[in-house]
């Protein structure tokens, strides 16, 4: 197994100054089915927020409606009081009505109820970094963006985030916060956010590609990334996540999973140093 620590993925000061390891973690995956209830193995999901901190994962991210609730009480429950240096980022703007159903919700009142009570399931004072997880289209979006900068303001949130944005959304919202971080689905296979990853580049946001491990299979399914495969020793997952890493300085990738071994596997590919040409290569078979 390659050396296992995420600080070798490199660090990126969010906001300008809360700097996390790049290779990241998503804590989506260590709920129920549908993302809806508890998870199957609870001591597992223990098993895999205890041993981020052991191998250098000092960047976690989460929601309120992942459960709901069950992945902030978790994390709470495994890791309060946090080591020195950990960041969990959490989400509001989602109801859920039942598994794998997520209607957004982005009245103010129901923004702030989510903020304060992730800062109860954390066990936290503040949130480092808070992101929007939808925009919603039936509540006007200025009352949206001046709760996020009144919580600001008010010292619940330090970083705020958007999630699943144009770059015409991220220009909008910057008129009432400072767009710390983006979530958008962005990996090997998928590059439909590529302008999104520019503008974010360009102007020193962070970009946390969500689903990040697709595109595994292409890499393995492939001639002369395999070949890329055998030289580092790595899974196409591996290759996939690597190649997010070299591709942008601000990419924070947050690889899911609720099984410690998967977790030690994806943070192995914080290791792999992509050549020029290893992602010229890469870059073709996925473009
Ligand atoms: N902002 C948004 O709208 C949004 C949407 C979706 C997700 N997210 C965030 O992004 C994170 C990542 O997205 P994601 O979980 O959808 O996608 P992902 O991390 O690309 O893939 C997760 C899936 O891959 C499996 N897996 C993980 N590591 C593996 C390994 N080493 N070998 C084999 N299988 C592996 C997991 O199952 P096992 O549990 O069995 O390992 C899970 O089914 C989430 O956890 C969440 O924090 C955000």
């Amino acid at each position: 197994m390659a050396q296992l620590d995420a600080s070798l993925s490199g660090t990126f000061a969010i906001g300008g100054d809360l700097n996390v390891h790049r290779l990241g973690f998503g804590a989506m995956r260590i709920t129920g089915e549908g993302i809806w209830g508890p998870p199957k193995d609870h001591e597992e999901a223990i098993r895999v927020l205890k041993r981020l901190p052991e191998i250098g994962v000092n960047f976690i991210d989460t929601a309120e409606s992942y459960g709901p609730y069950i992945s902030e009480e978790l994390i709470g429950e495994a890791l309060a009081p946090y080591s020195k240096g950990t960041i969990v980022a959490t989400k509001s703007g989602l109801t859920r009505t039942g598994p794998n159903v997520w209607p957004p919700l982005g009245r103010p009142e129901f923004l702030r109820q989510g903020v304060l009570t992730s800062l109860r399931r954390l066990k936290l004072e503040r949130l480092d970094l808070w992101q929007l997880h939808r925009i919603d289209v039936k509540t006007p979006r200025n009352e949206q963006f001046e709760v996020i900068a009144a919580m600001q303001k008010e010292g619940l949130i330090r970083h705020a985030g958007l999630s699943e944005v144009s770059v015409e959304d991220i220009k909008e919202a910057s008129q009432y916060f400072k767009v710390a971080t983006v979530q958008n689905l962005y990996n090997f296979a998928n590059r439909q956010s590529e302008a999104v990853l520019k503008y974010c580049e360009a102007n020193n946001i962070g970009f946390i590609p969500w689903f990040p491990l697709a595109g595994g299979d292409l890499v393995e399914g492939h001639k002369a990334a395999k070949a890329i495969m055998d030289k580092h020793g790595a899974s196409g997952s591996q290759i996939a996540l690597a190649w997010l890493l070299k591709r942008s300085h601000v990419m924070l990738p947050i690889p899911g999973t609720g099984k410690v071994k998967h977790l030690e596997d994806n943070v192995a590919a914080a290791a792999i140093s992509l050549s020029d040409d290893d992602f010229a290569t890469l870059d073709k078979i996925a473009g």
